[in-house]
């Protein structure tokens, strides 16, 4: 039986001693208020049993982790069809680079990065008769935790300042793969983005990748294949420019947010969420990068 406990309490140790922390994301202002020394860890195996470190159920912008939410509920509305118009293939680019949207015609390379996860967001606009509230909704079903909710500071804060999310969003619409106002879109992208989540709600969250689609509650919202394509797609494309030293150092599937949150996952085993707000040069959490290296090279589990 692997100690989880003592491998996360050993991992906040070192987390706790380290010195270089990366960088807090300052292009959304209301994110460089947090504190970088914040760390936290938690794992749920796939029998329900928690393990946590440190500040594991403080809330932060859980971000571009949102990403796969959206994506999964999509997927749950529309089916195959939604790979009409994004692709599935890793970008090589930083989350936010739009140069390869023009080359391949307004088609996104794949879900997770910013412009294909806004093409997402009109989907689920387009869906839904209430989508905000309708994907909070999702979200709270999922986790089965009613106090889940959005950070209208943050929102408000990426509404703000989001100039090249309103870039990518306009240059959708001129290739004819938006199909509603930019406005509204990103109202709600930006809204999707703020969800505060703790490392604990995390991977309750995310507990029906590892369980077949089946929340914790056993309620199944993913079919079989459809996980399978969502963990894929997580290993290849979700650490942008960063998702082959991912899978390299980590090996896992997994999702990052430039609020420090990654969450990573072996299907059957276990869900891990970490949290520390500096971030790498490439936007993933630098601490949270090194806590899931050694804690896949400590308990020798992993994809590979
Ligand atoms: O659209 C943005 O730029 C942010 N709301 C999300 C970016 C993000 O989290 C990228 N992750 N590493």
């Amino acid at each position: 039986m692997i100690d989880f406990q003592s491998i996360l309490t050993s991992i906040n140790k070192a987390a706790s001693k380290e010195k270089d922390r990366g960088e807090i994301a300052d292009y959304i202002p209301e994110l460089a208020k947090i504190d970088v020394e914040n760390f936290g860890i938690h794992l749920i195996d796939i029998k329900q049993n928690n393990f946590s470190a440190g500040n594991s159920d403080m809330h932060f912008s859980i971000q571009s982790i949102s990403k796969v939410f959206s994506l999964s509920m999509a997927l749950g509305l529309i089916g195959e069809k939604i790979w009409k118009r994004v692709d599935v293939e890793p970008s090589g680019d930083p989350f936010n680079h739009l140069s390869l949207l023009e080359l391949e015609n307004g088609i996104p390379r794949n879900p997770l990065i910013n412009p294909g996860a806004i093409v997402v967001a009109d989907i689920l606009v387009s869906q839904l008769e209430n989508p905000k509230k309708d994907f909070l909704a999702f979200i709270r079903n999922i986790a089965n935790d009613n106090t889940i909710d959005f950070d209208l500071d943050v929102a408000r804060s990426e509404q703000e300042t989001g100039f090249r999310n309103f870039a990518a969003a306009n240059l959708l619409k001129s290739y004819g793969n938006l199909n509603n106002d930019v406005d509204v879109v990103l109202d709600f992208y930006f809204h999707q983005c703020s969800l505060s989540m703790s490392c604990a709600q995390l991977t309750n969250t995310f507990y029906m990748f590892i369980n077949h689609g089946k929340c914790k509650r056993e309620n199944t919202f993913l079919t079989i294949p459809q996980v399978k394509r969502i963990n894929a797609i997580m290993l290849t494309c979700g650490f942008y420019d960063e998702a082959g030293e991912f899978a390299f150092e980590v090996g896992l599937p997994g999702k990052s947010g430039v609020g420090g949150g990654i969450v990573a996952l072996l299907p059957n085993k276990f869900c891990v969420a970490t949290w520390s707000p500096g971030l790498n040069p490439k936007g993933n959490s630098k601490l949270g990068m090194l806590a899931l290296e050694k804690l896949t090279t400590e308990t020798q589990l992993s994809i590979f």
